[in-house]
């Protein structure tokens, strides 16, 4: 197998590179040179990073390496100290999870914000109670719940008054994106979706992601499970050291060469589908 020599660049003109000509409609979302430093530590060094609408962007790289911390800029938790975040082409400031949200933009991080001593209806419409007369309108919020929960095909919940703490980790995931989706996100972001569970609720965190996809909503997903990654990723970025080393479609790569992006910050595009002796 063959690789750039070390003095190779990282590949950035390379960043929004795959796929662009499907592009013409541009990207959902773009941040260019977004730096974010803590102390002395750069956890995110001029990051661009491309995100389609309908597509499915797998953030991947190795601990440390500022998966979420990029997140979080984008979602309005962290400001970055350099660099500006477009959305739908438009320069925009996130200065906080509120103007994220109200931008369409939906994260759920790897403890995922529910309450778990509220029930699936109090945390689907947290923040957001519908009210008649100024009396809370229970049955609107059941049935918009209920809807939601089964347009997206989750039926393994028994009661949408269980409390959430009660839930397993995959029905958790479920409530959460059922919520983005009744908020109309069009930029879904998930931290390890699938990091803790089990292969019956892994495969159902993954259909709800191509569902998402399917409905046009963008989705942006960190995971070190590589097997996951390849079964929704259309695109891959890595990040290396705080700097995005490689921007790509996922068939460009395959678990060798995301795993030898993953821990050299390098790209090798040709090695797909050749074993390591070839
Ligand atoms: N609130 C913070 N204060 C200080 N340093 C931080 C903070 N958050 C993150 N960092 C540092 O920024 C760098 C990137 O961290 P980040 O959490 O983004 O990594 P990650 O890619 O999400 O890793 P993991 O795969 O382990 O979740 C690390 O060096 C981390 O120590
Ligand atoms: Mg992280």
């Amino acid at each position: 197998m063959t690789f750039p020599a070390d003095d190779a660049p990282a590949r950035p003109a390379d960043a929004g590179r795959a796929d662009a000509s499907e592009r013409k409609g541009g990207w959902l979302l773009e941040t260019r040179g977004i730096t974010k430093r803590f102390g002395a530590v750069e956890a995110l060094s001029s990051v661009d990073l491309h995100v389609a609408p309908g597509r499915v962007t797998a953030l991947l790289g190795d601990n440390g390496a500022g998966k979420s911390t990029l997140i979080k800029t984008i979602a309005g938790i962290w400001e970055p100290d350099l660099g500006h975040i477009y959305w739908d082409g438009h320069p925009v400031r996130v200065r906080g999870p509120k103007v994220a949200s109200a931008l369409g933009i939906a994260t759920m991080y790897q403890d995922l914000a529910l309450c778990d001593n509220l029930d699936i209806v109090q945390n689907m419409f947290l923040g957001r109670e519908k009210t008649s007369y100024r009396v809370l309108d229970e049955a609107t919020m059941e049935k918009q719940a209920r809807d939601t929960l089964g347009d997206l095909s989750v039926t393994t919940v028994r009661s949408i008054r269980q409390q959430v703490g009660s839930l397993s980790g995959g029905q958790r995931q479920a409530v959460a994106v059922a919520r983005a989706v009744m908020q109309n996100a069009r930029l879904v972001i998930m931290d390890e979706p699938t990091a803790a569970l089990g292969v019956a609720q892994t495969a159902m965190v993954l259909d709800l992601i191509k569902t998402l996809r399917s409905r046009g909503i963008g989705v942006l997903v960190i995971s070190h499970n590589l097997v996951d990654v390849f079964e929704v990723a259309d695109q891959i970025a890595i990040l290396y050291l705080g700097r995005l080393a490689v921007e790509a479609p996922a068939s460009e790569f395959d678990q060798q060469s995301a795993v030898y992006s993953i821990t050299t910050g390098k790209f090798d595009g040709s090695s797909v589908g050749k074993s390591e002796t070839a």
